[in-house]
């Protein structure tokens, strides 16, 4: 099975039992739930996580599909808290309103709410598999995700008068991206940490592409509303560096994944994943400046 089918799979059937059967729970928060997630992203976090798994063997399909999910529902919980007025203020995302306009903004706090929490319970649900690579994955994904050092750090940052950009980047975006490859390595039974600085340079570079994404291109291209950065006075790699400054930025993080990926059995086929991801990430011919 492809990878994109395997994930989508696994996220139907995590949103299905959040939803619970019909009539047993509020009908809009349901609704809203499904809204967070579908039509998905480039769902780039869990194609990454599973391509690791698949490179160390993928002996556990269900833990690496479980590591998937847990990833892509915490993802899309941070993008709709991000865009919560109290946050971002954004219209919209992935081409349609944004869930606190399309609901309302409590039934969008609950939204989030409840993927955060889907996403453990999607990995409590696999202990039968293996119990203690279930519990590590838990506590790799909380890791990553909460305080001191992931996403809710990341957004904190955002509340500070000073801030370090390297260290905003890392914990806002580069966190999940370290959870993605960690997380493929140990559902597949293989240690994770020799898979951090994989998944710490993809997401910073990762990043560095999104900050110029925002700075160069317009709505339509993006899907959501461009140049953020700027209209928030937020650190980002485009103000820092410039324009050219960042693509170099860009290039050099890059040029070192490749070189950092741990000696597995799917060591070249995912060099060559990493090789195309970098080709994808470079911003093209800019359509606004
Ligand atoms: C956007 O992430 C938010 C950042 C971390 C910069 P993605 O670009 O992966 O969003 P989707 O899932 O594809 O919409
Ligand atoms: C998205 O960050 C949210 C998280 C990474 C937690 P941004 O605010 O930088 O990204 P977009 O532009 O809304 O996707
Ligand atoms: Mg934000
Ligand atoms: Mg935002």
């Amino acid at each position: 099975m492809d990878l994109s089918k395997r994930i989508d799979r696994a996220m139907s059937a995590a949103i299905a039992r959040a939803q619970g059967p019909e009539g047993d729970a509020p009908a809009r928060l349901a609704a809203a739930l499904n809204y967070a997630v579908t039509p998905g992203g480039a769902r780039i976090r869990p194609t990454i996580c599973l391509s690791v798994a698949l490179a160390c063997g993928d002996d556990r399909p269900r833990l690496a599909d479980a590591a998937a999910t847990a990833l892509e529902l915490i993802h899309c919980a941070s993008l709709v808290h991000d865009d919560l007025p109290a946050f971002d203020d954004a219209d919209f995302r992935r081409g349609k309103p944004t869930i606190h306009l399309a609901y309302s903004e409590p039934l969008a706090v609950l939204a989030g709410d409840s993927l955060i929490i889907a996403a453990f319970d999607t990995l409590a649900r696999v202990a039968p598999d293996d119990a203690l690579r279930a519990l590590r994955l838990v506590a790799l994904l909380a890791h990553h995700t909460g305080m001191p050092h992931g996403i809710c750090a990341g957004q904190g940052w955002e509340s500070e008068a000073r801030v370090d950009l390297r260290a905003y980047h890392r914990s806002k975006t580069a966190a999940l991206f370290v959870a993605a490859t960690q997380m493929g390595a140990l559902a597949a039974g293989h240690e994770p940490e020799p898979w951090e600085e994989l998944g710490a340079r993809i997401g910073e570079a990762f990043q560095v592409a999104d900050d110029l994404r925002d700075a160069l291109y317009d709505e339509g291209a993006l899907g959501k509303p461009a140049g953020q950065d700027a209209a928030h006075a937020r650190p980002s790699a485009v103000d820092e560096l410039g324009v050219q400054g960042a693509i170099k930025r860009l290039q050099d993080i890059l040029s070192g994944a490749i070189a950092s990926i741990p000696s597995c059995p799917g060591e070249a086929q995912l060099a060559q994943l990493v090789r195309l991801y970098a080709e994808r990430m470079t911003p093209v011919a800019p359509v606004r400046v």
